[in-house]
């Protein structure tokens, strides 16, 4: 049931949880609010049955509503409850705020470009599955049998496998990444440089995540356990993620986003790796909703 009404807000589980927290919340405060009223004009089982009535349509009509509101705006869900309250005035006779249904805009389609097992990938999928404004339309990977084509299979999204010399000497497979009509592109442990060409195509469209605090433990042959070895032998007291812009050079690009964990002393390199993957899962895909949307 929930997964239905999920599918029809067009929200993610995130942002599904939150807006039944917001009516929730709604739900007790107009309730309590209509209790200190009622109170404060002295009315009992006595009073006269009208009033009771007028107060509690009132209190429904127009508290319920602006509670609703308030606490939407509060939970930064303002453009979800507003779209709804519009849709309820508009049922209640205030044509003036029809819904517009002329033209619904597609979802912005992205690519996610992976290397390996893709677990950042799946988290992003399934943070953006059902989402109104976003979709995973393609999957991009330049090694076969790499984990992340399997997830792209059980999500049911199309996969293109990349070549070096096509990617670097040819025309960056921007022919297919327009067939799927991609305008932003998310590298979720992408090993290869991405060549000139896409980052000319896609400027400030593509974001890369870095498994340390950049600008340390960045740049050419700095990639998964060679950043937690290169930090750990460092003796570092903490590492963490960076999200950040794409540009021409390797881990250069503005940042976005960054998170730090402690790195305690005798921790392995696998340990920190664990660390920095949870790091990853928690705001990766928060961070890509955020950045596409803007
Ligand atoms: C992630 O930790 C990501 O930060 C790193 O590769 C891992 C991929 O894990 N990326 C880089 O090192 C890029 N320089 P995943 O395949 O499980 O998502």
């Amino acid at each position: 049931m929930f997964k239905r009404l999920q599918e029809k807000w067009g929200v993610s589980t995130r942002q599904f949880w939150i807006l039944f927290i917001v009516f929730g919340l709604t739900g007790i405060t107009t309730a309590t609010l209509t209790r200190y009223i009622t109170s404060w004009l002295g009315m009992d089982e006595t009073s006269f049955w009208l009033w009771k009535l007028l107060l509690r349509v009132g209190m429904l009509l127009f508290g319920y509503q602006v509670i609703l509101l308030s606490y939407g705006f509060l939970l930064g869900q303002w453009a979800f409850f507003w779209k709804y309250e519009k849709k309820l005035l508009f049922r209640l006779g205030f044509t003036s705020l029809a819904p517009k249904t002329t033209h619904t805009k597609p979802p912005t389609a992205i690519a996610i470009f992976a290397s390996g097992a893709g677990s950042n990938a799946r988290k992003i999928i399934e943070h953006l599955k059902g989402h109104v404004s976003i979709q995973v339309a393609l999957i991009v990977c330049n090694k076969p049998g790499a984990g992340v084509l399997a997830i792209a299979r059980t999500h049911q999204i199309p996969t293109l496998l990349i070549e070096k010399e096509r990617f670097f000497k040819g025309d960056a497979y921007l022919a297919e990444l327009q067939e799927h009509h991609i305008r932003f592109i998310v590298l979720a442990g992408f090993l290869w440089k991405v060549p000139d060409a896409l980052i000319k195509a896609y400027p400030d469209k593509i974001i890369n995540i870095h498994p340390a605090l950049l600008p340390k433990y960045g740049g050419k042959g700095m990639y998964g356990m060679r950043v937690h070895e290169a930090v750990i032998a460092a003796g570092e007291k903490e590492s963490g993620i960076t999200i950040h812009y794409v540009n021409e050079h390797f881990d250069e690009g503005t940042p976005i986003f960054q998170a730090r964990c402690p790195v305690a002393p005798g921790d392995t390199p696998e340990e920190l790796a664990q660390k920095i993957h949870a790091l990853e899962h928690r705001y990766f895909p928060e961070i890509v909703e955020k950045t596409v949307g803007n």
